[in-house]
């Protein structure tokens, strides 16, 4: 089976792991800190602080802004569930509103049609790597927390997605483009968040064994050990860019030719992150649903994934919002994407494997 995103991890991870261990410090310490100085300047975010997962890099920065009970904040349903879960623990609503159909990011008339005088925060997601609109968005004239577990490499208008809103979540989940198997990244220019997330993640160290908090804080600091792998996983950023890169414009040139399987939408404007390949099954063109491809392709040994689900048509939000009302385009995106395999682990010779898989399953269903 050709897995859908193998790590792209090999000896230079090993030994940097090694190394921390006999340093004697497997949690937060000197590795953590080399990771957020080198992320700070990469970005060129004044503050960068490392955390236990991209879910709680989004949790601390809302609870940093002070979104709480009675608040209501703006988010995609065209994402990980982790985006709308982390609204509902700070006691929030998360108001879901519609994605554009070219590229699945959220919709700024949407959510700008969806601001009340509870709305705390907007928290929309750069989907697959490709920025979401934030002009509008932050004409709107609150904080903007950006998702963007997808996103380290983008740009939007030239810009580095990193210190653009008030504070921006990055997650170093295994399969991320620098992934460290678990852990996340707040980046940020506004002191006050980046001194209300130290405080929340863990504490606040006095000199020698005092300590003091400052408020009922989370336990989600990073352990070195992790950031050790992340910090050789940087250094292979554009290594790594290069492979993707091949493995998109492969992906792109089959697509042209098979009707029905349309690829997301890349602003030219923008730098797209390349994490993640999604087609779009019009069952239509293509003679069936996403579904059949699905299965299909894993008649070939093919494993491909699904990002995402609508999160307001899953259990959990159909219980705590039962008169949430229908959302269109999400739901049929919902239906009809597909991501393909790519990582930086496969070779060029995989990616041509999964092309000639999908061409023969499209020839058979598509006739
Ligand atoms: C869009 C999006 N947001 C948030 C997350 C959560 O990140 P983590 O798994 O590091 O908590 C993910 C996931 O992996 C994601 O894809």
């Amino acid at each position: 089976m050709l897995s859908f995103q193998p790590p792209a991890v090999g000896e230079e991870e090993i030994e940097a792991v090694a190394e921390t261990i006999r340093s004697g410090w497997l949690t937060t310490a000197k590795r953590s800190a080399e990771l957020e100085e080198r992320f700070s300047e990469y970005l060129g975010a004044k503050h960068v602080l490392a955390v236990s997962s991209g879910t709680a890099a989004m949790q601390l920065a809302l609870v940093a802004l002070g979104v709480g009970p009675g608040d209501e904040v703006i988010t995609t349903p065209i994402t990980w569930p982790a985006t709308a879960n982390v609204v509902v623990h700070t006691g929030a609503r998360p108001v879901f509103v519609d994605v554009r159909p070219s590229d699945l990011n959220i919709d700024p008339e949407l959510a700008a049609a969806a601001v009340t005088k509870r709305t705390r925060a907007i928290l929309p997601v750069h989907l697959y790597g490709q920025p979401c609109d934030l002009d509008p968005l932050w004409a709107l004239g609150l904080p903007v927390i950006e998702d963007a577990a997808h996103a380290v490499e983008s740009e939007y208008r030239g810009r580095k997605i990193g210190a653009l809103s008030d504070a921006t979540c990055f997650s170093l989940y295994a399969t991320k483009n620098v992934a460290a198997g678990e852990g996340g990244l707040v980046a940020t220019d506004r002191d006050d968040v980046a001194e209300g997330i130290r405080d929340l993640r863990l504490m606040r160290r006095q000199g020698g064994s005092l300590y003091d908090i400052a408020v009922p804080g989370y336990k989600a600091n990073l352990s070195d050990v992790l950031a050790a792998i992340a910090l050789v996983q940087l250094d292979k950023l554009e290594r790594h860019r290069a492979i993707r890169e091949r493995q998109f414009a492969a992906y792109d040139q089959a697509a042209a030719e098979l009707d029905g399987i349309d690829p997301l939408a890349r602003d030219a404007r923008d730098t797209h992150a390349l994490h993640l390949y999604v087609v779009r099954i019009d069952p239509e063109r293509a003679g069936a649903t996403r579904d059949e491809y699905v299965t299909l392709l894993e008649e070939e040994r093919i494993s491909t994934s699904i990002h995402f689900l609508p999160v307001h048509t899953l259990t959990a939000y159909r219980r705590l919002m039962p008169d949430q009302p229908s959302l269109p385009v999400a739901e049929r995106a919902g239906s009809e994407v597909l991501s393909l395999p790519v990582s930086p682990a496969h070779s060029d010779d995989d990616i041509a494997d999964v092309v000639d898989a999908l061409r023969r399953v499209h020839a058979r269903l598509a006739g």
